[in-house]
């Protein structure tokens, strides 16, 4: 097969996953629709944007995280060679524990990391594999490898593709581990622990339980880009698999549901309508204020990060509080 006919047949595959999950998921009562799907180029653009609002806090409370504490982590990995990243988005994260630092801030040691090391950026997402390889690339020292695929066939191609001494970090960052619920969020971390070696490690952010009205605002922004972002998920649907969504119809709303300590964002259809999705085979009926599910995101007691950790097989080595905007960076290694 020529690469374009693999590249083309890969589409195609990509395609038939898309209409295969769409269609089961929207079959589902309550609807759903898998939330890995929001990051088309327009939803990565997007989410990039909410990582600036001042209502979501969570970019900066772990992008100040990382800047204070890289120097610990590189020095209680020692001897480290390889980072494996899922889902990279724009690569800032990654810059800021590997590239020079601020040279005003803290933490700014140029010794601070080893001075050769071997990045895997895994994520379904072309737009965001784009955006990543180009920052992390340009750091000295620094080789770079993609991967387009789910986050667990990428970290297996990335620890199988370099062999040899030196320690692995995997790094889940941007609480990204909450869009999982528990026992997906189990599975998932025995996933990277199987996949590593003893010594080798993990770096997870994630948010924690913190006021509801903050907890709303950070997914039900007052400039309605969160709402951009969730809607898009069917303006792709439209495009991607023929689907006559009707945007005007759809809106925007994020609950909180304290009991199970996670924040849900829906898309609640405004009056009774019939949807149509070619490409899936899906021909539905909507009620007035019936939802689609489109994504949760759990929040955490600290120690409960450390107990979730534990039960897939890693030992804590150190956890990083932000007590300003309550998020937690948690380091630890295979037991
Ligand atoms: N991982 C992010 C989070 O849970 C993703 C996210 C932010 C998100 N805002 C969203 C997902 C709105 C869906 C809708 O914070």
């Amino acid at each position: 097969m020529t690469n374009q006919t693999t590249t083309r047949s890969h589409a195609s595959a990509r395609h038939q996953t898309f209409a295969d999950e769409v269609q089961y998921y929207l079959s589902l009562q309550p609807r759903q629709l898998p939330s890995r799907y929001l990051y088309d180029a327009l939803g990565s653009a997007l989410f990039e944007a909410i990582c600036r609002l001042p209502w979501y806090r969570i970019t900066r409370a772990e992008t100040r995280l990382l800047a204070a504490h890289r120097r610990s982590v590189f020095d209680r990995l020692d001897p480290l060679t390889r980072l494996v990243e899922l889902g990279p988005g724009s690569g800032e994260k990654l810059v800021t524990v590997i590239g020079p630092g601020d040279p005003g801030g803290p933490g700014n040691d140029d010794q601070s990391r080893p001075a050769r090391l071997d990045v895997h950026l895994v994520d379904v997402s072309p737009a965001a594999l784009a955006a990543s390889s180009r920052s992390v690339g340009a750091l000295d020292g620094v080789t770079v490898a993609t991967h387009r695929a789910s986050y667990e066939a990428g970290l297996a191609e990335a620890v199988s593709e370099t062999q040899g001494g030196g320690r692995t970090l995997v790094l889940f960052l941007g609480s990204n581990i909450g869009n999982f619920d528990p026992p997906g969020a189990d599975a998932f971390l025995r996933g990277i622990r199987s996949a590593l070696d003893s010594e080798d490690a993990c770096l997870i952010g994630a948010d924690l339980v913190k006021d509801e009205r903050e907890l709303i605002l950070a997914y039900d922004d007052p400039l309605g880009v969160t709402a951009a972002f969730n809607r898009n998920l069917l303006v792709r649907i439209n495009r991607e698999l023929g689907g006559d969504f009707n945007l005007d119809a759809f809106t925007h709303r994020a609950v909180w549901n304290a009991e199970q300590s996670r924040v849900e964002m829906h898309l609640v259809s405004l009056r009774r309508q019939r949807v149509r999705v070619a490409a899936a085979g899906l021909e539905f009926t909507m009620e007035k204020g019936e939802s689609i599910w489109t994504e949760s995101s759990y929040k955490y007691q600290p120690a409960a990060i450390v107990t979730m950790l534990e039960g897939a097989g890693f030992r804590l080595v150190e956890q990083w509080v932000d007590g300003e905007a309550g998020f937690a960076l948690t380091l630890s290694q295979v037991t």
